[in-house]
């Protein structure tokens, strides 16, 4: 399926090195495998294009997207867990896929747990279809967890 994107409407910034530690405490509440600020701090180093969003002084949202070869890889889309449900990752996975786009992108790929209700809806309802299935992929309670592998042209 592919997605209408219009302009970002949500202010997105630059995640810099000094916000990960902001970042770290969003990410060991709402993920029970959490990225680690080497995961964060490596991929600014690799120029990952890595989006924070606020409300205020509050730090509410972020997103890790890896572009290349006109395609762009979704690594991270989380919303801080006491603003979810208010329609932020929604518009957060537009504005970054509006960036992606801009920035020469015509698809894009993520992963996602099967298990990961909230963030399949949120995809499903983005136009995302599954491509394919990484076997094994996450780490997971007792064992491992498949990926299911995403896209969604622009
Ligand atoms: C997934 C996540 C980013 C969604 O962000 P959010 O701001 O809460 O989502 P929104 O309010 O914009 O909801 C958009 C749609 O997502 C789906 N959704 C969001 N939360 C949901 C939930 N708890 N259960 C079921 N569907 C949900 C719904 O389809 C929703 O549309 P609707 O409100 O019309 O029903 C957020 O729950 C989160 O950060 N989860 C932990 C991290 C994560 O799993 N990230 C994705 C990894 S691949």
């Amino acid at each position: 399926m592919s997605a209408v994107l219009k302009p970002p409407v949500m202010q997105l910034a630059a995640m810099a090195h000094e916000d990960i530690e902001r970042v770290i405490v969003i990410e060991n509440d709402i993920y029970e495998f959490p990225w680690t600020a080497g995961n964060f701090s490596d991929s600014i180093k690799a120029g990952y294009h890595c989006w924070l969003v606020a409300a205020g002084q509050d730090l509410i949202g972020y997103a890790v997207v890896m572009l290349g070869a006109g395609e762009a890889h979704l690594l991270n889309l989380s919303v801080a867990r006491a603003m979810q449900r208010r329609g932020i990752g929604r518009q957060l996975l537009h504005d970054v896929m509006a960036a992606a786009l801009a920035q020469g992108a015509q698809n894009m790929l993520l992963e996602v747990r099967p298990s990961n209700h909230a963030g399949r809806a949120l995809y499903a309802q983005a136009g995302f279809t599954q491509l394919g299935l990484r076997r094994a992929y996450y780490p997971a309670r007792g064992g491992r967890e498949d990926a299911l592998i995403l896209g969604c042209t622009f």
